[in-house]
């Protein structure tokens, strides 16, 4: 039977993450289910004699950036035209919605797809897991667990200079989610994922505040591993290793071309995920 484009369904959430456990990737359902709640329009499956082999999303991150994601096609029928056929989808939603702010972050296989449909490199961006080493606390700031989503979305306007108040009141509301703030300086969620806890955004002021956010994030995680992506940057690594984490893969952060800078400044220390940029 011919391949399908159509929307992805919550029936098909289960499939969906079945994919990506298959790929290796960190997802858990609350993964699928936030991309689902925030950009339904924008989930798209790939099916073959009904069952899902595929999956793109293209998310809206502010009002004014999109971002794609989760495009991923069965090992098993890779090769074929699948994932291209995807992506076309994907760029036509971009055209729909009349913006040009649209970034992602590639993984080796998926960059010469995104490339050969009008997508170029702004830089390097790396997942860095391991467990969190504890780092000696400043004395003078502190840092505590909040449930106040309009405390972090202010404080994220500030540093990434759009509005991502839906996705961080979804995420904040999230039962899961842990979310630490150092009032006027920084904030940095934690929730479970598939293989490791993931971290991320990490928003901070300066590196002290970051060691101070991560810290406090190590309370929750415990000895579990953690995973956090970040772009490439010397006060990154030095923040990361310190921490006790190592780079486990390297990605791209690409956007349609021009290259732009979105979702990247001296404050924003951590991407939410690959998924939301
Ligand atoms: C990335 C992925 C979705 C591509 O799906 P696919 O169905 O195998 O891709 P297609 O067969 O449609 O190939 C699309 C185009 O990219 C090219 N291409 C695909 N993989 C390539 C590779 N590894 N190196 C070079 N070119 C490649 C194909 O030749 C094709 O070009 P063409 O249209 O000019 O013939 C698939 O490899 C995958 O699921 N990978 C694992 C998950 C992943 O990494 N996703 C990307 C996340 S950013």
């Amino acid at each position: 039977m011919a391949f399908v484009v159509d929307r992805l369904l919550p029936a098909d959430l289960d499939a969906a993450l079945a994919l990506s456990t298959k790929a290796g990737w960190n997802q858990v359902a609350a993964d699928w289910q936030r991309v689902l709640d925030l950009s339904p329009e924008g989930c798209l499956a790939g099916r073959q004699d009904g069952r899902v082999v595929a999956t793109a999303g293209l998310v809206t991150v502010t009002p004014e950036i999109r971002w794609v994601c989760l495009v991923l096609v069965d090992e098993a029928l890779r090769g074929r035209g699948y994932g291209a056929a995807m992506f076309v989808q994907v760029l036509e939603r971009v055209r729909r919605s009349g913006t040009t702010a649209v970034g992602l972050d590639a993984s080796d296989l998926g960059r010469p797809v995104y490339l050969k449909q009008g997508f170029v490199d702004v830089a390097p961006i790396d997942r860095w897991t391991g467990v969190l080493r504890p780092s000696a606390p400043p004395s003078n700031i502190g840092a505590f667990e909040t449930r106040s989503a309009e405390i972090v979305a202010a404080l994220d306007r500030d540093a990434c200079g759009g509005d991502r108040g839906p996705l961080l009141r979804h995420l904040v509301a999230e039962p899961a989610v842990r979310t630490v703030v150092s009032p006027g300086l920084g904030y940095g969620l934690y929730r479970p994922g598939r293989l490791h806890g993931h971290i991320g955004p990490l928003i901070a002021a300066n590196d002290t505040v970051a060691k101070l956010i991560l810290d406090q994030i190590r309370h929750a995680a415990g000895e579990r591993t953690v995973s956090i992506d970040a772009m490439r940057t010397a006060e990154n690594a030095a923040l990361l290793e310190t921490a006790g984490l190592t780079v486990a893969r390297r990605l791209t952060r690409m956007t349609l071309a021009p290259a732009r800078p979105l979702l990247m400044g001296p404050r924003i220390r951590a991407a939410e995920s690959f998924t939301w940029g």
